[in-house]
């Protein structure tokens, strides 16, 4: 997308206006940086109040707009108990398109924007509804369970969504034997490594955590004693086997919180070490770098230009949103509950 409006200016007041974030921040953005982010940062952040705007981010956005201009940080099931909840008459996602998707379908008369549109996912791309009405032609009678990385449409052919916060209680909420879980083969490997229920498995994968190895592992671990290794489970379950916690994004924060290691690996997307070092500045991350290439695609200036233009706005036909407002409400119902807590 073109950025068309001159990009605003350092000046004493932005400076001031933005200095206490900076203050917050500073261990994660050199002070050259913040002189480019500084005014984009002030911009956006005057413009959200005039539209009565509210911008939530994932935990792997940079941490510029994780602490710059973003109202709420989390995981996929954060933002969505955030989206359906907000009063905001405008939403801005910085995430991907499934996760604007979210927003859109949980608050269906908001204006729901998306700074990139392209801003997509592997796992998203993986399957189609045409394929969950295939799967279901196969397995009569089998509910499905929708990783809710996957577009509105998937997710409208489905019995419930769950995220990596909460899959294995969906999963369980079910009552049955055996379940279809999509798209994530190896989100889907971890579920039924904890739990009596069959799962049947859809091979998508996560482009960012399939990269991951074992050998990773062992070698952040090499010259670093106590090092504590935590991954994310869309990992495959040779590296989850090698870590000391498997959790989503938000689990691994609660983690560190709770236990304060000192020196901590996240095997999962490069700048959640970045913003989880902003909240825990005494802990030492050692920075996997393996960035999404989705959720980079958000920047400040793009998420300026979408205040000011109020596009790209996510639509979704009123059918294909009543269908996966029902599955995700399905899974909003049950709450949150980690697979690993
Ligand atoms: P969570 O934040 O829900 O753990 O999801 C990780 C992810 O890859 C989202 O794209
Ligand atoms: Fe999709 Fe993986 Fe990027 Fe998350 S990190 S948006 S699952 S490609």
């Amino acid at each position: 997308m073109p950025i068309s409006t001159p990009a605003p200016a350092y000046t004493p007041e932005v400076e001031r206006l933005t200095r206490p974030l900076y203050e917050r921040i500073r261990h994660v953005i050199p002070e050259a940086e913040w002189a480019v982010h500084a005014p984009l940062i002030a911009a956006i952040n005057e413009l959200k109040r005039d539209r009565n705007a509210v911008i939530l981010a994932h935990n792997y956005q940079a941490p510029e707009i994780a602490w710059g201009v973003a109202d709420y940080r989390g995981d996929s099931l954060g933002l969505a108990q955030h989206g359906a909840a907000t009063a905001a008459d405008v939403i801005v996602m910085c995430g991907v398109r499934f996760m604007a998707e979210t927003a859109k379908i949980m608050s269906p008369g908001k204006t729901v924007l998306l700074p990139d549109y392209e801003a997509g996912c592997s796992l998203a791309a993986s399957i189609t509804a045409a394929d969950v009405r295939r799967l279901r032609e196969r397995y009569p009678g089998v509910p499905v369970v929708c990783y809710v990385n996957a577009y509105a449409d998937v997710r409208a052919e489905v019995d419930i969504c769950c995220t990596s916060a909460n899959a294995v209680k969906v999963v369980e909420s079910l009552g049955t034997d055996r379940v279809i879980f999509l798209p994530d083969g190896y989100l889907g490997r971890y579920v039924a490594s904890k739990t009596k229920v069959e799962v049947i498995l859809w091979e998508g994968a996560c482009e960012v955590h399939e990269r991951f190895t074992p050998q990773d592992i062992r070698d952040f671990r090499a010259g670093r004693p106590g090092v504590h290794v935590m991954a994310h489970p869309e990992c495959p379950p040779e590296v989850l086997r090698e870590a000391d916690f498997v959790g989503s994004t938000s689990g691994m924060i609660r983690h560190i919180a709770d236990e304060r290691p000192k020196d901590v690996v996240l095997v999962t997307e490069c700048s959640m070490s970045d913003n989880v070092a902003v909240e825990f500045p005494e802990i030492n991350f050692v920075r996997p770098c393996n960035l999404c290439p989705h959720m980079k695609r958000i920047t400040l200036a793009k998420i300026l230009q979408s205040l000011e233009t109020l596009s790209p706005a996510i639509e979704i036909a009123p059918a294909v949103a009543a269908g996966a407002r029902r599955s995700m409400q399905r899974m909003l119902d049950i709450g949150r509950a980690s697979t690993t807590d």
